[in-house]
């Protein structure tokens, strides 16, 4: 598997992974246009020249950014593709100097397997709610969130131990 940023001929293939999900209520849906004025966000994980698995880091504040758009294709499931798209992003934010990463999500076991913790969404900025306005779920969101804090010194050697190089 080669995980690599994404460019913009990659928006039709990452498009129609996130929106099958979408369809199915696991994610939202993403469009063409966030894709193209998004596409340095993303990282995509490549197998037999399709992509088979997706992720972006958004910057929210100084100390915040969000995991979103995260998709693994269905065949590519449990090889822990998801969790090593994670890892880079956590990774990206750390190089970046954010602190902390959240993700609004339904899979909690799987964001609690990469170090994540529920968090009370009333915790979150109120920055982070102006996007969501756009969003189809406003203002009913169920999804949770989950908060990954890069200095929290309980997790420092775990963080070492996971964190994987990425050639992108
Ligand atoms: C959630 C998703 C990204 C996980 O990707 P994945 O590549 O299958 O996950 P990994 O193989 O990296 O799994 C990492 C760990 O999470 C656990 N895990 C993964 N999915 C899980 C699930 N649905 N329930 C419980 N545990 C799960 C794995 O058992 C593994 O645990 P381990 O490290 O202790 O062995 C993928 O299932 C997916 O794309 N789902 C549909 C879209 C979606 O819901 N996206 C999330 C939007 S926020």
């Amino acid at each position: 598997m080669q995980l690599r940023r994404a460019k913009l001929g990659d928006v039709e293939e990452m498009m129609s992974l996130i929106n099958n999900y979408a369809q199915q209520g696991l994610m939202l849906p993403r469009s063409r246009n966030m894709l193209y004025e998004n596409i340095r966000e993303f990282l995509v994980a490549i197998e037999n020249n399709q992509i088979v698995a997706v992720a972006a880091l958004h910057i929210v504040w100084r100390d915040l950014a969000e995991i979103r758009a995260l998709a693994v294709a269905a065949e590519y499931m449990g090889k822990g593709i998801g969790k090593v798209l994670v890892n880079n992003l956590i990774s990206e934010a750390s190089d970046l100097g954010c602190n902390k990463v959240f993700a609004l999500t339904y899979q909690t076991e799987f964001f609690e397997s990469c170090g994540f913790h529920e968090i009370n969404k009333d915790e979150m900025p109120s920055k982070v709610w102006k996007e969501c306005i756009n969003c189809v779920k406003f203002p009913n969101c169920d999804e949770i969130a989950m908060m990954y804090i890069l200095d929290d010194p309980k997790k420092e050697i775990a963080y070492n131990e996971t964190s994987i190089s990425c050639k992108y």
